[in-house]
């Protein structure tokens, strides 16, 4: 299991320069001083992100370009944000929308998207941003769960919201509605433009706690409905770190974060991490496509691309006389998270990009990244790299002992570093589960780690999937199946593929009086597309008489497994006859 294959470092002038020395001598209590709040005690993540560049030289640097293929074509300086958001903030509160309310952003990847949440973080209330593509059931559970007070969403995406499900939410503010506002059902609908046009720019900021509510993102397990993670100001201090030594950002980058603010990625890593540092973000909106990414690449000169496996593979797959047609010379810098990156994914981009493509491994739960490559350090092909300064990893056994190289076990972490959620909301039993060892964030995920101190991914340890980096709970998908008229049971699983990671596949028994066919597979997995999501649906589905269940009548998702890869079942005892 040795791995000899090491890519050395490129000789550059990083931000950090000895990963050992730093690893050695870093501590959170220094780290944090970098902010004038570790002092007063008055903090706001969004002040540090735009207000306090507007203090010094960066007040008319460019913060944001935007573009779409609709022909949007925009940019944002640091001071027109500090405006813009001020003015959001006004709206809110003249609603009487207040610190620690839930205020949720359900809209395409947009200047919007960012202006409302950085003004709802500016007067203290909580933010949650939806991916766009949901679809009613998905924005139902989020909405109720988190109990949110406000919505920023459009016309397009509106039919999609249960209103009359959801009796805490009074505001609804439409981006692009006009005069053709909606009424009834209890809640005030507003033009965001007019609004917009109507507030003042100037804002009295809410000064928090560091330990107050920030963001719920909520993402899948494999049991139960997604569960809303919520983090606090503090995070700042490990998102400025490791976005200026990982991302390694310095004033004069051009910085693409391909990620949605759906997902953490974008937003600890497409909004806080590098505005804390005051870096230059580009955001592309609509849908991934080769030439459009490798356009925005060359139209702003790019300089440092985080994105992830599954784009890199489909950007693979287009062929390398795609990348041809473009000049990417700006790159200097590329980061990958979410699923294991292959090593013919590293080798691919060292030829083509001529450049290393640096894993970073982290999760919703952890707020920021944990495990690294820097770009002062070998790559191994393969990794996901070495723990943070300030981050002690460890492979652990279910007794919390700590396991030696090459024996896979729970991958762990020390429990204290800034980022890490503070509560699963509504939902305390299932925050604890992480802490179920003593001493220890448990992350789901098995590894091991090699002599050299390189941790190296091997799997979940439970059922979630992972499909193009998106998370997947197989409860989820399999609750909405049995609500499709022809299902009596379902269980879902991740079936490897060599693009997307994993595919979601659904196995099902169908009621008395239904037939299998191919139509009714197709309906089925519409029927799934138009309640959660398109992600969220299954790629395949295979009808059996009978599902694998234990007595007490859970399906054994194991076995499925076993079954769709040709492997032995395992101990079936507990297995109904
Ligand atoms: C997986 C937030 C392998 C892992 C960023 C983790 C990875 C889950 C990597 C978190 C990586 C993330 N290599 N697997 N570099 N990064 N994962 O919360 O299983 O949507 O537990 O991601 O993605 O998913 P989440």
């Amino acid at each position: 299991m040795k791995h000899d294959e090491r890519i050395a470092p490129v000789p550059g002038d990083y931000n950090l320069k000895d990963y050992e020395e730093a690893y050695r001598t870093f501590s959170w209590e220094e780290a944090e001083k970098v902010f004038s709040w570790s002092e007063t005690g008055k903090v706001n993540m969004a002040y540090e992100c735009i207000d306090r560049h507007c203090e010094g030289p960066r007040k008319n640097k460019v913060a944001l370009y935007y573009s779409d293929p609709s022909g949007r074509d925009e940019k944002y300086t640091f001071y027109e944000l500090k405006r813009l958001s001020n003015k959001f903030g006004n709206v809110l509160r003249k609603f009487g929308v207040k610190k620690g309310d839930r205020v949720f952003v359900f809209l395409p990847r947009s200047p919007e998207l960012y202006v409302s949440v950085l003004g709802t973080i500016k007067i203290g209330a909580i933010v949650g941003p939806l991916f766009e593509a949901f679809m009613e059931g998905a924005v139902r559970d989020r909405l109720a769960d988190s109990e949110a007070v406000a919505l920023v969403t459009n016309p397009q995406l509106l039919p999609r919201v249960p209103i009359k499900e959801l009796p805490a939410l009074k505001h609804i503010i439409l981006v692009g509605a006009g005069d053709a506002l909606p009424q009834g059902d209890g809640v005030g609908f507003y033009d965001y433009h007019k609004e917009m046009a109507a507030a003042s720019e100037e804002l009295e900021i809410e000064w928090v706690d560091r330990e107050d509510g920030l963001i719920l993102h909520y993402t899948s397990g494999s049991t139960g409905k997604p569960k809303g993670v919520l983090h606090v100001h503090n995070a700042m201090i490990q998102h400025y770190w490791t976005a200026k030594w990982v991302l390694d950002l310095k004033d004069d980058d051009i910085y693409w974060c391909t990620a949605d603010p759906g997902w953490v990625t974008g937003t600890s890593y497409g909004i806080f991490g590098p505005w804390l540092n005051g870096a230059t973000c580009v955001v592309r909106g609509g849908r991934f496509n080769p030439d459009d990414w490798y356009a925005t690449i060359e139209k702003y000169g790019v300089t440092v691309w985080y994105s992830a496996p599954t784009a890199f593979r489909m950007l693979m797959a287009a062929g390398d006389d795609v990348v041809k047609k473009y000049n990417l010379s700006t790159l200097r810098h590329i980061l990958s998270v979410g699923e294991p990156l292959n090593p013919e994914v590293v080798r691919w981009g060292l030829k083509v990009f001529g450049k290393r493509i640096h894993d970073t491994w982290w999760m919703t739960e952890t707020g920021a990244m944990l495990i690294v490559n820097f770009p002062c350090m070998d790559i191994k092909p393969g990794s996901m790299g070495k723990p943070f300064p300030g981050i002690q990893a460890a492979i652990i056994d279910d007794n919390g002992n700590e396991l030696p190289p090459y024996r896979m076990g729970h991958l762990a972490i020390r429990v204290g570093w800034p980022s890490m959620m503070r509560k699963i909301w509504n939902n305390d039993a299932k925050y604890r589960e992480y802490f179920r060892i003593p001493g220890w964030y448990v992350s789901g995920d098995s590894a091991y780690r090699d002599e050299d101190g390189y941790f190296w991914f091997q799997g979940r340890v439970d059922d979630v999937i992972n499909t193009s980096g998106e998370r997947v709970g197989p409860f989820e998908v399999e609750s909405c199946l049995v609500e499709h008229p022809a299902v009596a049971e379902a269980g879902v699983i991740g079936k490897p593929d060599p693009v997307r990671g994993e595919i979601i596949k659904a196995f099902v028994a169908l009621r008395a009086g239904y037939e299998p066919s191919e139509e009714l597979k197709q309906d089925i997995i519409r029927f799934v597309k138009e309640r959660l999501a398109a992600h969220a649906a299954p790629r395949e589905i295979e009808f059996r008489d009978k599902l694998p269940k234990t007595r007490s009548g859970k399906i054994m998702r194991r076995v499925l497994k076993a079954w769709e890869l040709g492997l032995p079942t395992g101990d079936l005892s507990t297995m109904e006859d």
